[in-house]
């Protein structure tokens, strides 16, 4: 129900549903109203007694004293300053401006956009038959210089889970600089940058030359690390070496929809993934204990966790729950298996991919004194990459368009 003693200044028109407790602006008359529920403004007055310029941010004080009764007695717009203005029932005076209101307007198509805008972009899933459709390369010497490329890159690698940096150097400092021109590098147990090169004798199973079967990096921690980067400065001759990389959340929703017993039981049944060692003299005993397919509220991915060296024999389920386990796995990873796309990487090749998101692999290869391969890894977050992605856009004026 709308009240009718709304005012109209030039062409916005404010007014109230009652009802819902909402103000409705409407910028034209062919327009939908702009919606702002009436505690969420009293909340998020802008006046320096609510909001802090300087940090900006909310004053703590608002909400210790934030009295839900309080209502709206007045309502008015200025033509002048371009504001919305509110006289509330415990005397405070508000004023909103309109650019303001317009970014953070409730309407569905309003949340969509900021969501897709500022949040994170939205996430194209594909198939291994469309590797060459979503496969981009960038050049590292462009990602260290140019920050249109910088931005790219982090989109590409945000919607499609995956890109490759060509033409880095053959040097140790590559991925360093690459992580600080994002923000900086994730370190673990196995330190900031990690060499998979081939060492007989390994307490790694991905440090032997032996086929190296899909996986997610590192499920054993809770806060696993989320992009992965792999640079190649030596590639081994031998037909082997290659990489494997398949869209996990891709082949989770073929799961879905084709088999959604087994995708259940994945979503399910906690895994016990766990990783013990040492690594320069640090003892390590590291278990997560969560689902292969990780599914948020809203049954959206959120996180996949495989690999089959780093799962426990430990599986603290009830024992009934086991048998369905493995054969909703055996579906995962025959799926998972089809889907790879399959390439080879050649010296100064930085492959980056989304380790949440994507499993990967390689083909086993001959090591010998001439035929040797070494790739260097290092670890992203999320966390920082997106932060980096808005900075860009922001600066790079890409909100606007
Ligand atoms: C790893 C890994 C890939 C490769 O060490 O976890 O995925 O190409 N290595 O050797
Ligand atoms: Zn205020
Ligand atoms: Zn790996």
């Amino acid at each position: 129900m709308l009240t009718n003693n709304s005012s109209s200044t030039s062409c916005v028109q404010v007014s109230r549903d009652l009802q819902q407790q909402l103000v409705l602006l409407r910028l034209s008359l062919d327009s939908p109203a702009l919606q702002f529920p009436e505690i969420w403004l009293r909340d998020n007055c802008q006046c320096n007694v609510c909001y802090m310029q300087q940090t900006r941010s909310r004053l703590p004080h608002g909400w210790n004293y934030l009295d839900p009764t309080v209502r709206l007695l007045q309502l008015s717009w200025c033509t002048e300053r371009k504001s919305l203005q509110i006289v509330w029932s415990d005397g405070h005076k508000s004023s909103y401006a309109l650019s303001w209101l317009k970014e953070r307007d409730f309407s569905h198509a309003n949340r969509a956009r900021y969501l897709r805008d500022s949040y994170r972009p939205e996430q194209r899933l594909w198939c291994g038959k469309e590797f060459q459709l979503i496969q981009r390369e960038f050049l590292y010497d462009d990602l260290l210089h140019n920050d249109e490329t910088l931005l790219h890159w982090l989109h590409h690698l945000a919607v499609y889970g995956l890109a490759l940096v060509r033409q880095a150097p053959l040097e140790a400092n590559v991925l360093r600089d690459l992580c600080n021109r994002v923000g900086f590098m994730r370190s673990t147990t196995y330190g900031d940058e990690w060499s998979v090169k081939a060492q007989p004798g390994a307490s790694n199973y991905a440090y032997l030359a032996e086929p190296l079967p899909l996986h997610t990096d590192m499920p054993y921690f809770e806060y696993k690390p989320s992009i992965t980067l792999l640079h190649t400065l030596q590639q081994s001759d031998s037909p082997g070496g290659w990489n494997l990389l398949s869209d996990a959340f891709y082949v989770a929703e073929l799961l879905r929809q084709r088999y959604p017993g087994a995708f259940k039981v994945l979503s399910e049944t906690p895994v016990d993934w766990a990783d013990i060692g040492s690594e320069k003299h640090l003892k390590f005993h590291n278990i997560w204990r969560a689902p292969v397919i990780n599914l948020d509220a809203n049954g959206r991915y959120v996180r996949i966790n495989h690999s089959i060296p780093q799962r426990d024999s430990h599986f603290s389920v009830p024992a009934e729950q086991v048998r369905p386990w493995y054969e909703a796995m055996a579906l995962f990873i025959r799926l998972a298996n089809e889907q790879a796309c399959t390439f080879k990487t050649t010296p100064g090749d930085v492959l980056t991919f989304d380790n949440v998101r994507m499993v990967h692999g390689r083909t086993g290869y001959d090591d010998t004194d001439q035929n040797v391969r070494h790739i260097v890894g290092a670890f992203l977050d999320w966390d920082i990459a997106y932060s980096r992605w808005r900075v860009l856009k922001t600066d790079l004026g890409h909100y606007n368009k």
